[in-house]
């Protein structure tokens, strides 16, 4: 389990590595949608985390953002995103991470996001609690929506779908102390998990985005479920992750909204 810790470890900050020194250097762009990009750098992160991983577990399996690797079958699989906030990344705004998170027989055992701007790294096992740089973290002690501060995104749908979104963001941010929305989900989870968020809700994202992020909150003792406040399964496409305290009222607001939408 050791070995599983330090090999996620160790791939997170060589593929953050690569992130910090190619801000500014990206030679390549493609457009996987009208708002989705992904670089030379996105790739070039990925293959590293791949090698390191197919190196010491060539028999696990592997899902990742960029690439598509044949499922063998394996009890464990590796869950990666080799840099969250790509849009950010190529716009020089230094809000970005890399995610790894370990599957056991479908259930998220370890998870690993590194921030590489300013050193950060979260760290959760599952049952043994979450860290950042190696301190124990955990989620804030507010108990009312009304004092709260939370997080969102808009997922690569938002052209077509933005009045539905903005709906959602609105009731919240009348609600709130303010909604922040920058860029990087795994990112917006880690910061719920120590406390600097209070709440965090967003749809359509991937298993990569949530996976190490979702372990992270809850082992810092917050709540991640659906919006209806089911389990959490993180290939479907809804996420809502706070503080536990603050999950019902949040819960509340998007049954609402998402029963009045048209
Ligand atoms: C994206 C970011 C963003 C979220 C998008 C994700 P990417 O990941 O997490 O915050 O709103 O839905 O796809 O594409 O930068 O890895
Ligand atoms: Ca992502
Ligand atoms: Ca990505």
């Amino acid at each position: 389990m050791k070995d599983f810790r330090e090999l996620a470890v160790k791939a997170a900050k060589e593929a953050g590595d690569i992130l910090r020194e190619n801000l500014g250097k990206i030679k390549r762009i493609d457009y996987k949608g009208r708002v989705s990009l992904v670089t030379d750098i996105d790739r070039k992160a990925e293959e590293r985390i791949i090698s390191l991983i197919k190196e010491r577990y060539p028999s696990h399996d592997i899902l990742t953002e960029e690439r598509r690797i044949k499922e063998k079958g394996s009890q464990y699989k590796w869950i990666i995103d080799p840099l969250d906030g790509t849009t950010n990344y190529v716009h020089g705004y230094p809000r970005y991470c890399v995610s790894i998170a370990l599957e056991k027989n479908g259930e998220v055992i370890k998870g690993v996001v590194y921030d590489p701007v300013p050193d950060e790294l979260f760290l959760a096992e599952k049952g043994k609690g979450a860290t950042l740089n190696g301190r124990r973290i955990s989620v804030s002690k507010i108990n009312k929506l009304d004092k709260s501060l939370l997080a969102t995104g808009f997922p690569y749908d938002r052209r077509e779908r933005a009045d539905e979104y903005l709906r959602i963001y609105r009731e919240f941010m009348v609600n709130s102390q303010g909604v922040r929305r920058d860029g990087a989900a795994a990112l917006n989870l880690c910061y719920t998990a120590n406390g600097r968020f209070d709440g965090f809700w967003e749809e359509r994202l991937a298993p990569w985005d949530v996976a190490a992020g979702s372990l992270i909150v809850s082992e810092a003792g917050g709540r991640v479920t659906d919006f209806k406040g089911d389990k959490l399964d993180i290939y479907e496409k809804e996420i809502l992750a706070s503080n536990g305290k603050i999950h019902r009222e949040m819960g509340e607001i998007l049954a609402k909204i998402i029963k009045k939408s048209p």
